[in-house]
């Protein structure tokens, strides 16, 4: 997940550029705040589901069908001025996804998801990803063989990485798994089950997501498993019921969608070389279906750790990625992440408030934003968490010192944390800020919401990278 080392210098050089940015855009007249309390006042009316049955998702959403939806005066209010607020977008580049090639159409958020798919109680907007139900509901029945007698199975290994890497990555052998018609199987083994609290579940899908497959390769199956290296086609071994996949054949198909959606993403607003993006968004909204228990866990960590004010409408959440410097991606200073804050609160400032959701591995960061812009912005933050306050020791030490489930949990706090606010800042290049930006745009219905990169002025240009 290493990014060239010959366009680190490069992008230093647009960083500058960046530094220099000053002037900024036209406030439109959209009262979103007041939107978003009715909203959010309509989400509330349901009750929370820790306990991680499947959720349905508040009627305020749809608005395809207002009249159906609304049950009630109230709900009948919000789907109204929901549907009002997506008749006026901010101006381009803020207006479309920065997917998008220009605005187009979103899909609606759904009532119903597939079972175990993590939305979100507290916070829904009301616009995903173009077809994302449909892939939900798609890889969900490929993953779920009416008759495991006949199913053939690829099995991935996960590789240690960060923990958004690994989501990235492995939702790429998802995507070759449904290119071969097979069932996609995690091996077990997988280093973040490493921990006391995982036992002996050992793949992410038994200790912390619901089970990514209704059928698995029986012991004999196992035994006759072919190894599929870079150079063996892809098409090959097609009568093996296992197939083992190898780094080399997840690289043949990363930089695409799986191909059963080519064809319908063509027809999308969406820029054809981000597809592949697009799948990485619906690949991490399928497998990060919690738990049960990890779901009551993170409810109860919220209560415990989050200080500062509780995300609400028009919050602007900030990830500040400071790890591994120069070993890996290119970071960015606090101060470029405030400025970059400022400038999305300055696109409309009855929109996004004064509230920041920070969250970041960096101590001095969290310091930063509390204690040092507190005339300008109030910000909440996770609380009596492990961070890492040496920026040159690798991420995977602190990560098993920390330990894996505790590090996992916490992360997946300060995930869903930050998906309830309004509009995200962060740096591209993090696979952390990826998976913030992919959940938002899926599960959590605001692929209409602002996300403002540190580096690139314009979000239409940015190089996802992997
Ligand atoms: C370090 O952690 C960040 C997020 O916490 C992640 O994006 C990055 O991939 C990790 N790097 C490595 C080398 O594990
Ligand atoms: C803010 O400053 C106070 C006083 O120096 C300190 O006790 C506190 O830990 C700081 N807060 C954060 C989040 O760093």
């Amino acid at each position: 997940m290493r990014r060239r080392n010959s366009s680190v210098s490069f992008r230093v050089v647009q960083a500058v550029g960046l530094a220099t940015l000053t002037t900024f855009l036209v406030a439109v007249y959209l009262r979103q705040e007041r939107l978003s309390a009715l909203h959010l006042l309509s989400v509330r009316r349901h009750d929370p589901a820790p306990d991680g049955k499947p959720q349905h998702q508040p009627a305020a959403a749809d608005k395809r069908a207002p009249s159906a939806a609304a049950a009630d005066g109230a709900v009948a209010a919000t789907v109204k001025v929901v549907a009002q607020a997506a008749a006026k977008p901010l101006p381009e580049p803020w207006g479309s996804h920065h997917m998008f090639a220009s605005p187009g159409a979103y899909g609606t958020c759904p009532k119903e998801w597939i079972e175990g798919s993590w939305t979100s109680p507290r916070s829904m907007g009301s616009a995903t990803l173009p077809l994302t139900l449909e892939a939900q509901r798609e890889i969900y029945e490929h993953q779920h063989p009416k008759d495991c007698s006949k199913a053939k199975y690829l099995i991935y290994r996960v590789v240690p990485n960060g923990i958004g890497a690994v989501f990235h990555v492995a939702g790429v052998g998802l995507h070759l798994a449904l290119d071969l018609g097979r069932v996609f199987i995690e091996a077990p083994g997988t280093f973040l089950t490493n921990t006391k609290e995982c036992g002996d579940r050992k793949t992410l899908d038994s200790c912390y997501f619901m089970p990514f497959a209704g059928c698995q390769p029986t012991a004999e199956q196992l035994r006759n498993a072919v190894q599929l290296f870079g150079h063996t086609p892809l098409d090959s071994h097609a009568d093996a019921a296992v197939l083992i996949a190898s780094h080399d054949s997840l690289l043949k198909v990363r930089p695409h969608a799986p191909r059963r959606f080519q064809e319908r993403l063509q027809t999308t607003a969406l820029q054809p070389k981000k597809h592949y993006y697009w799948w990485r968004a619906q690949s991490v909204a399928y497998m990060l279906r919690l738990r049960p228990e990890v779901r009551a866990d993170l409810e109860a960590r919220r209560k415990k750790t989050l200080a500062g004010p509780a995300p609400a409408p028009g919050c602007i959440s900030v990830h500040v990625r400071h790890g591994d410097k120069g070993v890996e991606a290119e970071t960015f200073d606090n101060p470029v992440y405030d400025r970059t804050a400022s400038k999305v609160r300055a696109l409309d400032p009855s929109r996004f408030t004064n509230q920041l959701f920070v969250s970041t591995e960096d101590p001095d960061t969290i310091e930063y934003f509390v204690n040092h812009t507190s005339s300008k912005w109030r910000t909440g933050f996770t609380r009596g968490v492990p961070r890492k306050p040496d920026r040159s020791r690798p991420n995977l030490s602190y990560m098993a010192e920390i330990g894996y489930y505790e590090e996992m949990l916490n992360s997946l706090l300060n995930l869903d944390l930050a998906l309830e606010c309004s509009a995200f800042v962060g740096s591209i290049y993090s696979n952390w800020v990826r998976l913030i930006d992919e959940l938002r745009a899926t599960l959590r219905c605001k692929a209409d919401a602002v996300f403002a990169d540190v580096r690139y002025e314009n979000p239409h240009e940015m190089d996802l990278n992997w």
